[in-house]
């Protein structure tokens, strides 16, 4: 079974905003919404911006170069001119601590 490996404390996150981690050589990015936490692939599926600095709005990321958006519970593309999605990462939240399994 893939590990869960500790990536953040949850209060390093921000409610309605991302932040980029980098566990294991992955570059990534957590989301905090209502009280969830969910974890996406952090570099656009159409470009090369990071999502982490991204506009979020619900469950949706907005890209900070062309406004793609991805909804971050899934990785889905949900806007142009993004159109693939990006990978979506299991997250647990255990003592305050934010967790990942990561698959190579
Ligand atoms: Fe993200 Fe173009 S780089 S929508």
């Amino acid at each position: 079974m893939t590990p869960w490996i500790d990536v953040a404390a949850e209060a390093d996150l921000f409610e309605g905003a991302g932040i980029a981690i980098q566990p294991a050589g992955h570059d990534l990015a957590l989301f905090s919404i209502d009280g969830e936490v969910f974890a996406t692939d952090n570099i656009c599926s159409h470009g090369s911006a990071r999502l982490c600095d991204g506009y979020v709005e619900g469950y949706e990321v907005e890209c900070p170069f062309h406004q793609g958006r991805f909804d971050v519970r899934t990785g889905a593309a949900t806007c142009g001119p993004a159109t693939e999605p990006v990978k979506s990462w299991p997250v647990k939240i255990e003592a305050g601590r934010v967790y990942l399994q990561l698959s190579a």
